[in-house]
């Protein structure tokens, strides 16, 4: 490899390079979308470049342009591409990473796709051909595959026949998922082997081996097929390209070091853990492998909170918090970081890579601030899970149990490798078999509760448009052009697809149209309409009997109206949250119904009470204004921006976008709204508060739903002052609470007197009974100077068991104190006496030898229970 000529080649360089080579090919350059999918119920995480693109491959979409390359964060922690467990312990693989792309829509095949990527390696970044090694597609019987013949001949004409090796299934046939488009592929692989090493064992030998050094950098995928649930393949109806490159591992070949971690894009910040720990990289396993979790994990977790995903306790908010703690525990364990420090690292994170990403930048305060605040209250929880195992007992072959294993990791979030290292530490083990089973059922358990089945797509009418027609429309004929089968958590739905909808899907925070399509007078309700991928599919529990009958659907106007007031009132809150607290404020996620509106934003601080009423009035002021609504139904994105559009981090836009503007209010926004503002009639806010670090959250009610909250809330006020006998009622609040004030005062008074009086009582009528002083007693003291007399008594007598009882309302307490000196001499212990006496009132209770209080319920029983306690003091 021609190391001398690349060796500066900086990562930023690379990546430029890439993209400009296809753009010269012909492709348009387009961004990344998000790291976070938000309409995918099957993904949760962009996995691969392709994702973006899968509509294109199944036909469900016709792309803009039919070549386009980019650079796609993908992060790979779940579902069929995980690579979470092997991250810090080899040196090639990331949960976060991009994947460099360039994509064929129906346009350039296997022959283009091969010999392009060839001239970039080869000839652009220099690459030596001997370093190459190549695989084809062997074929697969099970699917009646053959082998790719094509790919192998394009490939014989540009490397030695010996570097083209088949490759099986597992290998050379690349799926997305479960189901989904699918096809052959050939993968590059490099040897970054030095060469005397190579002169020793040959390269081709070692692809695909797992060898550290000898790597694949780039996959081609020829997309031909899609996936069925039944398992079966079915053609496509155009052929694609699909190439990902490993970016980080390019780098690593290009500039000429062993390992993703020593190139520039990770080095800055290993740097940077290594000065804050005062701990060297580079010397010690243990340490290495801390230092390189951290480096990768600090960029999935960063590029998740600026894609609008914060750690959470569900969904894909927990896979990030478990990312986030694998990162604080490696740091912990053997870094000995037992302060947040993580946050830290963002800023050279930003150095790194912002250039490409400026969404890093962009919301560096938010992403350090959430980092900082989870890391804190996870030390926290690494301290009490490490004094739980303090006081784990282990059996006689000192070895810790499956379910203690199971509670450290279930209830403190420790990793089975961080309790056996504890473990290890006091020559204890872990029965590892025991803790997987416990963890099977857990799975196994949460499996059930989130599968969802889904049928294949049952087409009725071909090429019909499915578009939605729900700005305009609220009703309109309609014809089933394809539905399936759903099954989720055990309940078995069907979703529709319409040629054309006025339903809208949920989207945007704003939740799907329900209503009815009507045929011969019957209606099949639409329970919930979501997008998924680009199609909108109707929920329904159960099929029209006619599904090519033409049908009148109906979305439930009353409701969209709702929802319209609720959207447009969100937006107006967003404009006047920015204008009140500044434009530090970021939408980080809404929900918008019928009944109410919530808005998710980034702000570090509580809000005033002033501020809440100014946002409030800021929207009202907006709604009696009456606004125009201005549709910019579809312009491109340029346009858009220099309208002002506020875009939110975390979307994704296409080239032609839909804006909403509401006199300065302007949004990127695929919701419905209402034609002018005043249709709101009312705006309040309910409630403010936090829902993570340095995000708060705003709900609030509009029209109907506020004007009611006034009534009530004047209602209410009308009660209180029947109740209270006074127009003025703040002051007959004060006063009432002044007057109570007084009360309670004089009730302590009397308390003390009467204690006074019930101990010189108690003292001056003690009985002898077997030689000790005794005696029972009823009383309506409160429970605290009760004990304050017990403990006086007892004190001041060596010799004394005192038994009180006191009725209030018919609860019963009993109190039972012994001298400590006589429960030690005699073994008199009130503790176990009173749960025996106290099943006379119906009650139980416990305490300790010299003290013991019980409740019950039965007033009559005290006499007996007296009697019972008498009959332990023999
Ligand atoms: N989809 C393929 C991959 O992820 C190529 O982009 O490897």
């Amino acid at each position: 490899m021609n190391f001398e000529k690349n060796d500066h080649m900086k990562s930023t360089e690379i990546r430029e390079k890439f993209l400009t080579f296809f753009q010269k090919k012909g492709h348009k350059v387009v961004s990344s979308a998000p790291m976070v999918i938000k309409d995918d119920p099957t993904l949760m995480f962009t996995n691969a470049g392709m994702n973006q693109f899968k509509d294109y491959f199944l036909g469900d979409s016709i792309p803009e342009k039919v070549r386009v390359c980019d650079t796609q964060k993908c992060l790979r922690v779940s579902g069929k591409h995980n690579d979470l467990d092997e991250v810090g312990y080899d040196t090639y693989h990331h949960t976060m990473f991009e994947m460099l792309g360039n994509w064929s829509f129906g346009d350039y095949f296997k022959k283009d796709a091969i010999s392009w990527a060839w001239e970039l390696l080869i000839d652009v970044y220099g690459i030596d051909k001997d370093r190459l090694y190549v695989t084809v597609f062997e074929g697969a019987k099970e699917d009646q595959l053959e082998k790719d013949t094509e790919a192998y001949e394009i490939w014989s004409k540009l490397i030695d026949n010996d570097r083209i090796i088949d490759g099986n299934k597992k290998d050379n046939f690349w799926e997305m998922g479960e189901i989904g488009p699918c096809g052959p592929c050939s993968e590059i692989h490099i040897d970054l082997r030095p060469d005397d090493e190579r002169s020793k064992i040959d390269g081709k030998t070692l692809v695909n081996m797992d060898h550290p050094l000898v790597i694949e950098v780039w996959n081609l995928v020829f997309m031909q097929f899609n996936r069925l649930s039944t398992g079966n393949l079915e053609k496509l109806p155009q052929t694609h390209v699909d190439t990902g490159m490993g970016f980080e591992r390019l780098c690593m070949a290009l500039q000429g070091v062993q390992s993703n971690y020593d190139t520039d894009l990770f080095q800055p910040i290993i740097k940077m853990i290594a000065s804050i720990s005062s701990k060297r990289y580079g010397i010690n396993d243990d340490i290495d492998v801390a230092m390189r979790v951290i480096a990768d994990h600090l960029r999935a977790i960063s590029f998740s909170i600026a894609d609008g995903q914060i750690p959470s306790n569900s969904g894909a908010g927990y896979v990030i918090r478990r990312i986030l703690r694998r990162a604080v525990r490696y740091g912990f364990t053997f870094l000995n970081m037992n302060q947040p420090f993580i946050y830290r690292l963002v800023d050279i994170l930003i150095e790194t890579i912002g250039q490409q990403f400026r969404e890093l930048e962009q919301q560096s305060d938010l992403i350090k601030k959430v980092i900082k605040e989870e890391e804190a209250s996870f030390l926290k929880t690494l301290e009490k899970g490490i004094k739980r195992f303090e006081s784990i007992e282990v059996n006689d072959n000192k070895t810790v149990s499956g379910s203690d294993a199971f509670e450290m990791y279930d209830t403190y979030g420790f990793p089975i490798d961080l309790t056996q290292l504890l473990a290890q530490e006091k020559g204890w083990v872990v029965n590892l078999d025991e803790f997987n089973s416990h963890l099977d059922q857990q799975k196994s358990r949460s499996r059930q509760a989130t599968q969802i089945e889904t049928g294949d797509w049952i087409e009725i009418f071909k090429d019909e448009k499915e578009e939605f027609i729900g700005y305009d429309f609220t009703s309109s004929k309609i014809k089933i052009s394809r539905y399936r089968s759903i099954t989720k958590k055990g309940q078995k739905l069907y979703q529709l697809v319409f040629n054309f909808t006025p339903f809208y899907p949920e989207g945007g925070g704003q939740v799907g149209d329900t209503g009815y399509i009507e045929d011969s007078g019957v209606k099949t309700n639409i329970l919930d309409t979501k997008k998924e991928n680009n199609l909108i599919v109707h929920f329904v529990d159960r099929l029209p009997s006619n599904l090519e009958a033409t049908f009148n659907a109906q979305v439930d106007e009353i409701k969209r109206e709702e929802i319209a007031n609720n959207h447009t009132a969100t937006h107006l809150l967003h404009k006047a949250l920015r204008d009140v607290l500044g434009d530090h404020v970021e939408q980080k996620g809404s929900l918008v119904n019928s009944n109410y509106l919530r808005f998710d934003f980034s702000h570090f601080s509580k809000l005033e009470d002033e501020e809440i009423l100014l946002i409030e009035n800021t929207v009202n002021q907006y709604v009696k204004d009456n606004h125009q609504l201005e549709e910019f139904r579809s312009i491109p994105m340029e346009q858009a921006k220099k309208l002002g559009a506020m875009a939110l981090f975390g979307e994704k836009y296409g080239d032609v976008v839909r804006a909403i503007k509401f006199a300065d209010s302007i949004e990127l926004c695929g919701g419905i709204h209402v034609p002018h503002t005043s249709k709101i009639g009312l705006f309040k806010i309910t409630s403010e508060g936090a829902v993570a670090s340095g995000i708060r959250r705003i709900e609030a009610i509009t029209s109907d739903a506020a004007l009611q909250y006034y009534n009530q809330s004047i209602e209410k006020l009308k009660d209180l002052k029947q109740v209270l006998k006074s127009n003025d009622v703040l002051k007959a609040v004060e006063d009432l609470i002044l007057e109570n004030q007084k009360l309670e005062k004089k009730i302590d008074q009397y308390n003390i007197q009467k204690a006074v009086q019930l101990k010189s009582h108690l003292q001056e009528n003690l009985q002898d009974y077997n030689g000790i002083d005794f005696i029972a007693y009823q009383t309506d003291l409160d429970a605290k100077s009760i004990k304050s007399i017990a403990f006086d008594l007892t004190n001041s007598n060596p010799n004394l068991v005192l038994a009180l009882a006191s009725n209030i309302e018919n609860k019963v307490t009993l109190t039972i104190a012994v001298s400590k000196q006589l429960a030690e001499a005699k073994g008199i212990n009130a503790g176990l006496i009173i749960r025996e006496a106290s099943k006379e009132i119906n009650g139980g209770g416990g305490g300790q030898a010299f003290f013991a209080t019980a409740g019950g319920k039965n007033p009559k029983g005290i006499d007996n229970a007296f009697e019972k306690i008498k009959s332990f003091l023999i």
